[in-house]
C-alpha cells in the first residue's frame, strides 16, 4: 500500500469543479473536442446570412446549393468530432471514477475502528456506490454537453458581433441580469440537495441494517416496528426530493420565460434596425438562427444545474470520507520479521471512543510468547478488547502495548497483523468457494496446503462430504453451513496462515460438544510453538492451556494452570460451579 494514502492530505482538490479541472487529461481532451466540434458549426448562421443577402438577392441557385453542401460538410465533421469526443471522454471518465472509488476504499482500510464503529455500513456504501455515480454523471455531462455549448455559444457570439454589434450588445447585456436572478434559485437548491443527500444516507444506512436483520425481525414478529422506522426515514427523503422537484420546476419555467424574452428583444430590436436600414434581412435571419445557440448554455445549464448540485453534494460526501482525520496513524514503521509473540500490556487505560466507561484502567498483563494463554471471565470483562488491542485496532488512551518489547506506536502493525491470525466468534465468510475462503489467509497457497489446513482444523471431513467439496460456494455469510462448520472453516483459514500469534475469540462457542471436541483437537494440534490466546466462555475448553487468566471488569482476578485454579477455590471455581449446574 502506498504511503501517501496514510496521510490526511489525500491529494483530492476541495471542490468538484477543481477536481474536474484537476484531472488534466480528461479536461484537456474534453476542451479540445468541444472546441473542434463547436468551431466547425459556429459559422452556419453567418452562411445563412450569405444565402439570403447574396444569393437570394442575386437569384443565384447554384450558389445556394454550393453553400448548402458546405453546411452539410460542416455538420458531418461536427458529428464525427462529437462522437469521437464522447468516446474519449467516457473512457477517461470511467478511469477517473475508478480512481476515486479506489481512493475511498483505500481510505477505509486506514480509518480507525473508533470512527468506523460509528458509521453505518449502508452510509459508507452510499458514498462508495451512489455518490461516485453522481459525480460520474455530471463529469460526462459537463465535458460532453455543457462545455461544447459554451464554446459554441461563444464563437457564435463573436460572429454575431461582427455582423451587427449593436444588437449583439443588447443581448449580451441581458445575460448578467439573468445570472443575478438565477443565483437566488441556486442557493436554495444547494441547501435542499444537502438535505436530500443526508436523508438518503440515513435511509440506506437504516435499510442496510434492517435487511441484514430480516431473520431476527421475522423471528420476533416485529416487522411493523422496522417498517415504521424505515417509513419515517423514507418520508424524510421523499419530502426533500419533493422540495427539490418543486424548486427545479419553478426554475425551469423561469428559464423558459427568460428565453422567450430574449427572442422578443431580438425580433423587435432586429425589426427596428432593419427599418432603420442598418441591418439586412439576412442578418436578422442569422440572429434568429443564432439566438437559440447563444442561449444553449442557459438551457443546458438549467438541465444540468440540479444534477450539478447533486454531484457537488456527492463530491462533498466523498471528500468528507477521504479527508477524515480518524486515521490509524499512530503506528510506526519498525518491522518485526521474526516475531516471537511476547505481549505486554503496560499500564493500559482504554475506553472505546465516545463511551464514558473505561474498559481497562491502569491494566498490566504479560503474555508469554510461544505459550498457550487462555482468557476467561464473564462477558463484558474485556477479553475481546484485549484481542483487539493486541492487533492495534484501537489506541490505548494511556499506557502502551508492547510486542516483543517494542511499543505498538513504533511497530509496523500491518506487518505484525500479517503474522497473526484471528478466529472471531462472528465468522465472516466471503461469497465464493470454500477453498477461496480458506485461501484468503495466504493467496499463494496451493490446493494441497488448503487441504492440509482443513485437515488440521478438523474441517476436511465435512467439506469432502459437500456436493462440490472444496469448490462448494458459500453464500454471502455462509448461510449454508452450520455454526460449527463455519468455525472450523475459519480455524482452517487461521491455520493456513501459519501465524506466530493465533487468537481464538470464543471460537468454539457455537459448537455442540462433539464438534467442540473436534475443534479442541484442532486447536491443540496447531498450538505448538506459537503464541496462542484463546478466549473462552466454556471452561472445559481451556484445560490444556499453559496459563489461564481469569478476568472480571477489566482486571485480572486470578491466574495459573487449570488444576491450580481449581485447587485455589476462588472465582475460577465459582465460574466452574456455575457452568456445571447450567450443564
Ligand atoms: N465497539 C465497542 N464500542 C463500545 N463499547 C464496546 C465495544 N466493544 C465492547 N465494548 C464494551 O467494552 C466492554 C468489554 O467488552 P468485551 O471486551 O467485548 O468483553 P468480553 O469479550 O469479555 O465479553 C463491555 O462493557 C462492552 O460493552
Ligand atoms: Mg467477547
Amino acid at each position: 500500500m502506498n504511503e501517501r494514502s496514510n496521510t490526511v492530505d489525500n491529494g483530492y482538490p476541495p471542490s468538484l469543479i477543481r477536481y474536474l479541472v484537476g484531472n488534466r487529461r480528461v479536461f484537456y481532451r474534453g476542451v479540445a473536442m468541444a472546441l473542434l466540434r463547436s468551431a466547425v458549426i459556429a459559422p452556419i448562421p453567418w452562411l445563412f446570412q450569405v444565402i439570403i443577402d447574396v444569393y437570394v438577392e442575386a437569384s443565384h441557385l447554384p450558389g445556394i446549393a454550393y453553400i448548402s453542401v458546405i453546411i452539410v460538410g460542416m455538420l458531418l465533421l461536427h458529428y464525427a468530432f462529437a462522437v469521437l469526443g464522447a468516446i474519449l471522454i467516457s473512457r477517461q471518465n470511467g478511469l477517473m471514477m475508478m480512481r476515486l472509488r479506489g481512493g475511498i476504499f483505500n481510505k477505509l482500510h486506514f480509518l480507525n475502528f473508533g470512527y468506523l464503529d460509528r458509521q453505518k455500513t449502508g452510509r459508507l456504501l452510499s458514498k462508495y456506490a451512489f455518490d461516485t455515480q453522481k459525480i460520474e454523471a455530471i463529469t460526462m455531462q459537463m465535458m460532453n454537453q455543457f462545455l461544447p455549448t459554451i464554446l459554441y455559444s461563444f464563437s457564435l457570439s463573436v460572429i454575431l458581433v461582427m455582423l451587427h454589434w449593436q444588437l449583439s450588445l443588447v443581448l449580451v447585456l441581458m445575460i448578467p441580469l439573468y445570472a443575478v436572478l438565477r443565483n437566488i434559485f441556486f442557493k436554495r437548491m444547494k441547501q435542499i440537495n444537502r438535505e436530500t443527500r443526508l436523508a438518503q444516507e440515513k435511509l440506506t444506512g437504516a435499510a442496510g441494517e434492517a435487511i441484514s436483520a430480516l431473520r431476527l425481525v421475522r423471528s420476533f414478529g416485529e416487522e411493523e416496528q422496522v417498517t415504521q422506522n424505515l417509513d419515517e426515514y423514507s418520508y424524510t427523503l421523499a419530502r426533500s426530493r419533493f422540495n427539490l422537484a418543486n424548486i427545479s420546476a419553478i426554475y425551469s419555467t423561469f428559464v423558459y420565460v427568460m428565453i422567450q424574452g430574449f427572442a422578443l428583444i431580438t425580433v423587435a430590436g432586429g425589426a427596428y434596425y432593419v427599418i432603420q436600414g442598418s441591418m439586412t434581412m439576412g442578418t436578422l435571419l442569422a440572429f434568429m438562427a443564432g439566438l437559440p445557440i447563444i442561449l444553449m448554455p442557459v438551457h443546458a445549464f438549467a438541465g444540468m444545474i440540479e444534477q450539478y448540485f447533486v454531484a457537488q453534494e456527492g463530491y462533498r460526501s466523498v471528500k468528507e470520507l477521504l479527508d477524515s482525520e480518524y486515521v490509524e496513524e499512530w503506528h510506526g514503521r519498525t518491522p518485526l520479521p521474526d516475531l516471537k509473540g511476547d505481549i505486554r500490556f503496560q499500564h493500559v487505560t482504554f475506553a472505546y471512543p465516545e463511551t464514558l466507561r473505561n474498559v481497562f484502567t491502569d491494566f498490566t498483563l504479560d503474555i508469554e510468547g510461544g505459550k498457550h494463554t487462555a482468557l476467561v471471565g464473564p462477558s463484558g470483562a474485556g477479553k475481546s478488547t484485549i484481542a483487539q488491542l493486541i492487533l492495534g485496532l484501537y489506541k490505548p488512551d494511556r499506557g502502551d502495548v508492547l510486542i516483543d518489547g517494542v511499543s505498538q506506536s513504533e511497530l509496523d502493525m500491518r506487518g505484525l497483523r500479517r503474522q497473526a491470525a484471528v478466529v472471531l466468534q462472528d465468522i465472516i465468510l466471503f461469497s465464493g468457494t470454500i477453498a477461496e475462503n480458506i485461501r484468503f489467509a495466504r493467496p499463494d497457497a496451493s490446493d494441497e496446503d488448503i487441504r492440509e489446513a482443513a485437515r488440521m482444523a478438523n474441517a476436511e471431513e465435512f467439506i469432502v462430504r459437500l456436493a462440490d467439496g472444496f469448490d462448494t460456494i458459500v453464500g454471502e455469510r455462509g448461510v449454508m453451513l452450520s455454526g460449527g462448520q463455519r468455525q472450523r472453516l475459519s480455524i482452517a483459514r487461521a491455520v493456513l496462515r501459519n501465524p506466530r500469534i493465533l487468537i481464538l475469540d470464543e471460537a468454539t462457542s457455537a459448537l455442540d460438544y462433539e464438534s467442540e471436541r473436534l475443534v479442541q483437537d484442532a486447536i491443540r494440534r496447531v498450538s505448538s510453538g506459537r503464541t496462542v490466546i484463546t478466549i473462552a466462555h466454556r471452561l472445559s475448553t481451556i484445560r490444556q492451556a499453559d496459563r489461564i487468566i481469569v478476568m472480571k471488569e477489566g482486571a485480572v482476578l486470578e491466574e495459573g494452570r487449570y488444576d491450580e485454579l481449581v485447587a485455589r477455590g476462588g472465582f475460577f471455581q465459582d465460574l466452574l460451579k456455575m457452568q456445571l449446574t447450567e450443564a
